[in-house]
């Protein structure tokens, strides 16, 4: 490294800029300072025995991605200070003379690292750093990224590539979900068939789950871990400051091992490993030898896995078969127990005690709260926030990953081109939104929030470039939750990412998604109708559209819209569906949009029963935007959900008319929870007090994907109120037996006389 003066630089480089972009997680305190130092002989050095060799191999190839080789030295570039008193995962960086980083740990010190190689830059092919001095530290211990290895299988290079990219961000707990209903992944010695048998299955389904008629791949897929694998894996996230949670899961999500030992489950029936996700009710039996089996299980995990926590899932197990067996009815009564929940209790109860005893913490999902939360168990909430609210004002440590902010399974953008995945809508800005301390906990109760994590369920992602498609860029708007006392604003978070970690992404080669340089489609209402306009986050971009009645775009014009520019769409002015294909520089191949005729294009309409906030995109309008909801490729944004036992909502025509039709679709997605209604009311009125029901519709049990009722209404009137009611619960047999269904609804169309 050579040191130069600012002026001198100045000379050399008369349009050098010295703004530096943000780092992501955003440090706590940045002072800059004045003057630069420089790497002209492209090296770096690390003081000599500061970090352990694995540690410092790592560091080498992040060093060399950027420019740089890095080498050990006595007299080094890079020194450290230890100074015990800071937490153990903060660090100071002073970039003066020399690189001087105060930790008091290992993990201190690689985080400060971690923070150099995004400050560093490179102008005109000089490598340069900016002085500065940075005080750094975490607002949470928890920082996690989940990965799920069962439903797809990832190799031990590519687990190792996930902790590689998780520590670039500082991400220091690596949830390992080694266990479900399709395939068992990790190997255990007492117990050879779980690997043997439970890691394969002999076909895997195609396309989504709900796809009705359903297909299956029939191959034989699966693949497991060894313990050395695992071992290695082990001491390889150490080497990064990441600890791993192995998950286990119990008793629910447990096809695999009952395929290879039938004698867990209640009914003893031999059953292979399923290719079909979802929620099985054969799960472990309650009785004595099915919890020993786990405590084995446990035994040989605890060898492998130092981190204190230890996962058992805990979700979705349904009791169907507790309900129906003797050995759990007897298991009831030896132990005074109500109910099959108090059942659950007791279960997961023995499990914590045995972890316990071994000095180890059980965490579980936010099922496990239910018949009582065991005495020493954490809770990882994940279906909303209201379990780890409720652990938390319990006096229980509590992690936060709740699907509408942290499943990055779930779409990111509506754009067409999203790879198939499992449902729910959760783009960056949503994300960048999340906050792990819910408003319902005081100051104390909060301190039982360890953090937040995502979760990358693997059912729709079969490939480990699909992965890094789901988790980035989202993990970069998770993690500034999780490091950040306060963040910065997302506009800026957006620049951050756009001007300098999307490069930093793509020189570590990740796949991450580029959604958000998608246009993405406004819809607003306007005096006759609506005003349609497209923008993106690069501001200066334009496009180009062509408009069409017949889907071809020969014969029409080009028009240039800049962002933001509005297109009219009145209602009278088109009656047959209008075309639109929209191209940009950001895009391959053009976007393609049909606006329905509508007489009621941009209507007003009082929703009385509110729509879910999590499906919510543009509120009433949605339902009269002329964009019929997609049943083909739900990608979360075309339609209202509820999730209501009534829903009803009132549309205001201009004046009093005639009335002959309403239509209006439901999106049938069980697999999603998502199911068309019982039965559909409407009634018209003139001024909205006095009311006359029209027509009352059974809807039939069985539909097509989506469910358009076309229903006559052949009378006067300036408002018409649709009341609609859903199946009073999911059917028994279903994922999500018992709850309320969601009821999906889109585009409303009336006609008139
Ligand atoms: C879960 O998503 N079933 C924890
Ligand atoms: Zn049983």
């Amino acid at each position: 490294m050579r040191i130069l003066i600012i002026q001198l630089l100045f000379c050399t480089y008369p349009i050098f800029s010295f703004g530096q972009h943000g780092i992501i997680p955003t440090p706590s305190e940045i002072q800059e300072r004045t003057g630069q130092i420089f790497f002209e002989d492209k090296q770096i050095t690390i003081q000599a025995g500061a970090l352990e060799s694995e540690t410092i191999e790592f560091l080498k190839g992040e060093f060399k991605i950027i420019g740089l080789e890095l080498s050990e030295a006595k007299d080094a570039d890079i020194v450290f200070i230890p100074l015990s008193n800071l937490p153990p995962e903060a660090y100071n960086l002073d970039i003066d003379e020399k690189i001087t980083l105060t930790a008091s740990s290992a993990s201190g010190k690689f985080y400060g690292l971690m923070t150099l190689l995004q400050w560093i830059g490179e102008r005109k092919h000089v490598i340069y750093a900016q002085k500065v001095r940075i005080v750094d530290s975490p607002a949470f211990d928890w920082r996690g990224l989940h990965l799920d290895v069962s439903r797809h299988f990832f190799t031990i290079d590519e687990v190792k590539r996930f902790i590689d990219l998780m520590v670039l961000y500082k991400f220091n707990t690596f949830h390992w979900h080694l266990t479900d209903d399709q395939g068992w992944r990790i190997a255990i010695d007492k117990y050879p068939r779980l690997t043997s048998v439970g890691a394969f299955r002999d076909s895997t389904v195609i396309g989504h789950y709900s796809d009705s008629p359903r297909k299956y791949e029939q191959q034989k897929y699966g693949d497991f871990y060894t313990k050395d694998q695992i071992k290695e894996v082990v001491a390889y996230a150490k080497a990064r400051s990441v600890n791993i949670v192995p998950e286990i899961e119990m008793p629910g999500h447990s096809r695999a091992a009952l395929a290879a030992y039938p004698e867990l489950s209640c009914t003893g029936e031999k059953q292979g490993v399923p290719g079909l996700w979802g929620v099985f009710d054969d799960i472990y039996c309650s009785k004595e030898s099915s919890i020993k089996f786990m405590q084995d299980v446990l035994d040989e995990v605890l060898e492998l896995f130092p981190y204190k926590y230890i996962h058992i899932g805990g979700d979705e197990a349904p009791k169907a078969r507790w309900d129906e067996c003797s050995e759990c009815a007897n298991v009831m009564a030896n132990n005074g127990l109500h109910d099959t929940h108090e059942l659950q209790s007791y279960f997961i109860g023995r499990m914590d005690d045995y972890l316990t005893k071994k000095g180890r913490i059980l965490i579980g999902w936010d099922e496990i709260l239910e018949g009582g939360l065991s005495p020493n168990a954490a809770v990882m909430s994940w279906r909303g926030e209201q379990g780890g609210i409720e652990a938390a004002k319990q006096g229980h440590q509590v992690v936060m990953s709740p699907t509408s902010y942290c499943y990055f399974d779930y779409y990111q953008s509506s754009h067409h081109s999203e790879p198939l995945a499992i449902g729910g809508f959760l783009p960056l800005e949503k994300v960048y939104e999340y906050s792990p301390i819910p408003s319902e906990l005081s100051a104390e109760e909060a301190k039982f929030v360890l953090g937040g994590q995502a979760n990358v369920w693997t059912e729709y992602i079969p490939t480990f470039d699909h992965v890094e498609y789901m988790v980035y860029p989202r993990a970069l708007a998770l993690i500034q939750s999780l490091w950040c006392e306060k963040k910065p604003e997302y506009e800026t978070f957006l620049a951050d990412l756009i001007l300098f970690h999307e490069d930093f992404l793509e020189l570590h080669n990740v796949n991450f998604s580029p959604s958000i340089h998608f246009p993405e489609l406004h819809v607003e209402r306007s005096d006759n109708g609506v005003n349609i306009f497209w923008t993106t986050v690069n501001k200066q971009e334009e496009f180009s559209l062509r408009t069409s009645f017949d889907g071809s775009f020969e014969l029409t014009e080009t028009k240039n819209l800049k962002n933001g520019e509005s297109v009219t769409l009145n209602k009278s002015s088109f009656a047959m569906p209008l075309n639109f294909e929209l191209q940009s520089t950001e895009l391959d191949h053009p976007l393609n949009y049909t606006f329905f005729p509508s007489e009621i294009l941009g209507a007003q309409i009082d929703l009385v029963t509110p729509a879910n906030k999590k499906f919510n995109h543009n509120g009433s309008l949605n339902l009269v935007d002329g964009i019929l909801g997609d049943g083909e490729r739900w990608k979360g944004d075309e339609w209202l959900g509820f999730r209501e036992e009534k829903i009803e909502l009132i549309i205001e025509l201009d004046a009093i008319e005639q009335l002959k039709t309403i239509s209006l679709g439901f999106l049938k997605s069980n697999g999603s929870w998502i199911y068309t209604p019982k039965s559909i009311q409407v009634s018209i009125s003139p001024d909205n007090k006095e009311w006359q029901e029209v027509t009352n519709v059974m809807c039939p049990g069985e539909t097509d994907a989506i469910y358009r009722p076309e229903i006559e209404l052949n009378s006067y009137g300036k408002y018409v109120k649709i009341t609609v009611y859903p199946l009073n619960e999911i059917p028994k047999g279903k994922g999500g037996a018992g709850s309320i269904p969601w009821t999906f609804i889109d585009e409303i169309q009336l006609k008139m006389q």
